[in-house]
């Protein structure tokens, strides 16, 4: 298969414009029916642990949020305490799903008008929030569907989170299970948005495009999709954009689209260094992957070569593997993780890859038009 990769990241870099310097995915907050209960299910299944708390007790009225923590990442589980929070009417839409996907940057009044100068709908002003432990300044934009960015500047915060939240911990501390930050985040638009969003990641954030795929690169016989992956200046933020495409029966892209109703989040990628670790831990505490099937492993060197991995090992966990010419990654795909079939995680190991598993998606796909098969929505 040839390689998908249009751009070295030197090439992204240097096209990349450097109005919007990002560090790093700060958190992801999520909308949920329950946040209690949520936050239990990320811990004991995917080895997070407590970090802080807002709720009745922190003076919050209309929401509780639980912040878990496990290597860089910073998980939020926000429920609404009412039916007059705003949270309630974006769960009724959308049922549990990804709201805010925050940016650590060094200045947030800056990002904000920066981005908004160029285009962005504002989510909220920039406002500067205060605790004992300094001040944080945080500013937001909305992206596709109900999705929006928070601008995080901490420089000058010391606390646990941010101020409103206090140190949480309920005194069950799970083992972490090796994930380490996030590799990337998917967001699935509708039919002949892709570019739309494309434009706007390059346009206001001054994103770059690193890779592109097309409906003849990635379909099968009944789905099909088109995606192209968006990555900032530093590369460490990585949005791939889908869009549905014709296939004889719909795409998952679409069913997402369907049960979502609109655009939002499709897949948080998290990256560890020993997947086989990581997938052993998470199937042993009940996390479901997608079936791969067994035929996979079969010709797997063939199109992948060499690798370090036992065959075995990786065919009795389902672990998929890929090749661009960097390198290979270790990838597999949960099913999804509430209840619509829209969200879900990935777990990514690199090994010098810089791509996304392009070579994977047929049979990933393959795979997800199974259970499609079995919700009777193919
Ligand atoms: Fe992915």
């Amino acid at each position: 298969m040839e390689s998908t990769l249009n751009k070295t990241y030197k090439k992204v870099i240097e096209e990349a414009a450097d109005f919007l310097p990002i560090l790093g995915t700060d958190y992801v907050e999520m909308y949920v029916g329950n946040a209690k209960q949520a936050a239990h299910y990320y811990k004991t299944a995917f080895g997070f642990k407590d970090l802080a708390f807002s709720g009745l007790e922190t003076g919050q009225k209309d929401r509780v949020s639980y912040v878990l923590q496990q290597g860089k990442i910073r998980l939020v589980l926000t429920a609404p305490l009412s039916p007059e929070s705003e949270i309630w009417p974006h769960i009724q839409t959308h049922g549990d799903g990804v709201k805010v996907i925050a940016l650590w940057v060094e200045d947030a009044v800056k990002s904000f008008n920066e981005t908004v100068e160029r285009g962005a709908a504002p989510y909220f002003e920039p406002r500067v929030e205060k605790d004992a432990h300094g001040e944080v300044v945080r500013a937001g934009i909305r992206t596709y569907g109900d999705t929006v960015h928070v601008f995080v500047e901490r420089k000058n915060y010391q606390g646990v989170f941010l101020p409103g939240y206090k140190p949480h911990n309920s005194g069950f501390v799970p083992e972490d299970t090796g994930l380490l930050y996030i590799d990337h985040m998917v967001g699935n638009v509708d039919w002949g948005q892709m570019n739309t969003w494309c434009k706007f990641y390059a346009e206001v954030m001054g994103f770059a495009q690193l890779i592109s795929f097309d409906d003849k690169d990635i379909s099968t016989d009944y789905t099909a999709l088109m995606s192209k992956v968006m990555s900032n200046g530093s590369g460490y933020i990585k949005f791939p954009i889908n869009e549905p495409a014709k296939g004889k029966k719909k795409s998952q892209i679409e069913e997402y689209i369907d049960y979502y109703r609109g655009a939002g989040v499709q897949h948080i990628a998290v990256a560890t260094n020993d997947i086989i670790h990581t997938v052993s831990q998470l199937r042993a505490r009940g996390v479901e992957f997608l079936e791969v099937p067994d035929a996979y492993y079969n010709d797997l060197i063939e199109r992948v070569g060499n690798i370090d991995e036992e065959i075995e090992t990786l065919r009795k966990l389902r672990i998929l593997v890929d090749r661009d010419d960097q390198g290979y990654l270790l990838q597999l795909f949960t099913k999804p993780v509430v209840d619509r079939p829209t969200v879900f995680i990935e777990i990514i190991q690199r090994k010098g890859a810089t791509s996304f598993g392009k070579g994977n998606f047929k049979a990933l796909f393959e795979a997800i038009e199974r259970e499609q098969e079995l919700r009777g929505t193919l």
